[in-house]
């Protein structure tokens, strides 16, 4: 934790009510149930502690992107329900809106050790506004302030921004869950162990040349799967077939890996990737990167990449993987992403993934505890080891 943030431990909790901005943006599935319950359990200990501290909680977050309008799908009752299922203190109270009479009521009928969870953040527009006014309607629901959603620290948002600054320094802080992505972040970006390898995937270089340009002069190797893969192996020359790319980006991947190599960066693009007419064929065949036809789209590297990526895993003193090795989420094409998890669990070296997709292979593969640490943060984890100020953090400080 930068040493300036405080942490929860240092706030005066006992019968006080505490704001705690948590990330419950959970993956539903197509019933709209909750499909992966991480990023409740991922809280539980700073609710847990707060609750045995005698700290009467207020939970916020958001959840999907309902565009400043209540959208039912997007409510976060059964999260609610789901909490109080993992709790092992406490009652769980939902309140129906965020802000307004009704909270105000929950709140005040809050008793000491229970929790009130305020529905969705992002049903009112001013949220995603960083708006002053909604904020201080927030800040009326608690007397400190608690930080513990690493996933949107990104975001300069309401609850996240403007909210905290409302409270002093000395009552605002990092929950645990906050504290220990920025340890294992930290990590990485302090004198990390050599060899640091770093594997990315995902669908665009656009959402990650960012974070490669930052990596340049800090990694020993990229590994790079999915199908901004694509883009760099087409930049190359090579006849991509339809595979997904963007070509409007070749001159800057090109560039990337003519500065990649004169930092003396080693860049591993696929050699071999699985073939398919479409998304929805039954299988793919595998093919080198040169013979790729021009009527198929490459969809997942192949397993002549997932063993030269593995023999690099298997040198690294430091992994960070972000990113799925192609379109994991049709099963016919999640051998590669399932392949380089077991990889990158293999590895000797101090292990980090984050973002969606990569979890949830490594969580499919039964593989969680076998990594030093798991984010809860995608593109927050990203922004993290780009260097750049997260607004959440930034407004925690004195
Ligand atoms: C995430 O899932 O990365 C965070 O919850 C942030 O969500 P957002 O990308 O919709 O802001």
């Amino acid at each position: 934790m930068p040493s300036s943030i405080r942490s929860i431990e240092e706030l005066p909790l006992p019968g006080r009510r505490l704001f705690l901005r948590v990330d419950f943006n959970v993956p539903l599935d197509d019933e709209g149930g909750i499909a992966d319950d991480t990023r409740i359990r991922a809280a539980l200990p700073t609710i847990e502690y707060a609750l045995h501290a005698g700290a009467r909680v207020v939970l916020a977050s958001h959840l999907g992107r309902p565009k400043g309008r209540p959208v039912p799908e997007l409510t976060l009752e059964p999260v609610g329900a789901r909490l109080a299922e993992l709790l092992s203190v406490g009652e769980v109270v939902f309140a129906h809106d965020c802000v307004g009479d009704g909270p105000r009521k929950v709140v005040a009928d809050l008793r000491e050790g229970h929790v009130a969870l305020l529905e969705n953040l992002r049903f009112h527009p001013e949220e995603t506004a960083d708006d002053e006014g909604f904020a201080k309607e927030l800040a009326k629901l608690a007397d400190l302030y608690v930080n513990d959603a690493f996933g949107a620290a990104h975001r300069a948002h309401a609850s996240v921004h403007a909210l905290p600054r409302l409270f002093r320094p000395e009552e605002r802080a990092a929950g645990k869950l906050m504290g220990s992505e920025l340890q294992a972040l930290q990590r990485l970006v302090r004198s990390p162990e050599r060899p640091f390898v770093t594997m990315l995937g995902g669908a665009k270089v656009s959402d990650k040349i960012a974070v490669l340009e930052a990596l340049l002069g800090r990694v020993d190797t990229l590994l790079i799967g999915g199908a901004m893969a694509n883009t760099f192996l087409g930049a190359q020359g090579r006849a991509m077939g339809r595979s997904l790319l963007e070509e409007d980006r070749f001159p800057v991947a090109r560039n990337f890996l003519h500065r990649a190599e004169q930092a003396g960066v080693q860049v591993v693009l696929p050699e071999d990737v699985v073939v398919a007419p479409s998304l929805s064929a039954p299988a793919g065949t595998v093919v080198p990167v040169d013979a790729i036809p021009a009527d198929q789209m490459a969809v997942d590297i192949g397993p002549a990449t997932v063993e030269r990526f593995a023999a690099e895993l298997r040198r690294a003193a430091t992994v960070f993987w972000n990113g799925p090795m192609g379109a994991c989420e049709h099963e016919p094409f999640a051998a590669g992403t399932l392949g380089v998890a077991r990889a990158a669990a293999d590895s000797p070296g101090f292990t980090v993934v984050g973002g969606g997709d990569s979890v949830a292979a490594v969580r499919a593969a039964g593989l969680a505890t076998r990594f030093d640490h798991i984010s809860t943060g995608g593109g927050a984890a990203l922004e993290f080891l780009e260097g750049r100020k997260l607004p959440g953090l930034e407004a925690l400080k004195p």
